[in-house]
């Protein structure tokens, strides 16, 4: 997709972060906006945000998991927009545990969120989408949809599905030379409140997520004051390789140098992956931030 002009994005997850960001750089481009998130008050801010822009914003205050929402969101976007060009699928967060510390509704939580809204917005968009000379469905997955850590089995099932799923859609557009162009974005460390959002059902300071995130905190409030403030990228940052890599049609976005680095690192050493994560932090204090 070459340009956001009068276009119509849809964002979940638009009230924080990388949703956010993508939100107020997409109105920078003219494109219009149906922003979703289940947090109303921060929906209602990034909405605030964009109110001198001259570009159309709606908001959509609901829990992706809410199958019925989702199903009625087309018509309503439609009726509002008239047309939409792009979905974004980039709402999400950690249930952060052992597999034996969570359970069955852990799981549940985890997927419907994680996995089963993206397959289900991707589906309920497509017919939609078809129709446009040019679309987009950009699903956001995770450099832990790349390779596993520890007490992270539920996100990194969520985010290997999200790649799995959005791969295969993507060879299905491709082979029936569809309109329809399909993305998916793999972040590194983005300086963003997920980490608070987070569900933990254990903290270890030196656990191996903590390890890549460079956190040295000892409680969970200290590791996601550092995990937002100490990120080597922005949502800013992300933001602008997203939208970029759509323009030049790049359907694999890595975002941040520690993505690149990890994705090297497991191809090359997968045995000794779980060593070699430890180096990340260290090195990446030797450079420059991306704002
Ligand atoms: N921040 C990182 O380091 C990082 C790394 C890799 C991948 N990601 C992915 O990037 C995406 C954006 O995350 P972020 O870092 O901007 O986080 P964030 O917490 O700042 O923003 C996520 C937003 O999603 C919303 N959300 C979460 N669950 C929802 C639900 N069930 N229904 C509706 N809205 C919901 C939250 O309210 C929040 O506004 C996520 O998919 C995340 O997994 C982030």
């Amino acid at each position: 997709m070459k340009d956001f002009n009068n276009k119509v994005a849809l964002i979940t997850g638009a009230g924080s972060g990388i949703g956010r960001a993508l939100a107020l750089q997409l109105a920078e481009e003219g494109c219009n906006l149906a922003l979703v998130d289940w947090n109303n008050e921060t929906l209602e801010e990034t909405k605030s945000l964009l109110s001198s822009k001259n570009i159309s914003v709606s908001t959509h205050n609901f829990d992706l998991r809410d199958k019925d929402r989702i199903n009625e969101l087309p018509d309503k976007i439609i009726e509002l927009h008239n047309n939409i060009d792009i979905i974004f699928n980039n709402a999400g967060l950690s249930v952060v545990g052992t597999v034996d510390e969570v359970d069955e509704d852990d799981w549940n939580f985890g997927m419907d969120i994680l996995l089963n809204s993206v397959i289900q917005m991707s589906t309920v968009f497509l017919p939609h989408l078809r129709k446009r000379p040019v679309s987009a469905i950009v699903n956001t997955s995770s450099i832990f949809g790349l390779f596993s850590v520890p007490k992270q089995s539920i996100y990194n099932v969520g985010k290997f599905g999200v790649k799995a799923f959005t791969e295969s859609l993507a060879l299905e557009m491709e082979m029936a030379e569809s309109p329809v162009e399909v993305y998916c974005v793999f972040p590194g460390h983005i300086g963003t409140n997920i980490y608070h959002a987070s569900k933990f059902k254990s903290f270890e300071a030196d656990d191996a997520g903590a390890a890549i995130f460079g956190a040295n905190a000892s409680t969970i409030e200290e590791a996601a004051d550092q995990f937002k403030n100490n990120a080597p990228s922005s949502p800013e940052y992300a933001a602008k390789v997203i939208i970029k890599n759509i323009k030049k049609k790049n359907k694999r976005i890595l975002i941040g140098a520690d993505a690149h680095f990890y994705d090297l690192m497991n191809r090359l050493f997968p045995k000794h992956f779980l060593k070699i994560i430890w180096v990340w932090p260290f090195l990446r204090n030797l450079f420059s931030r991306n704002k």
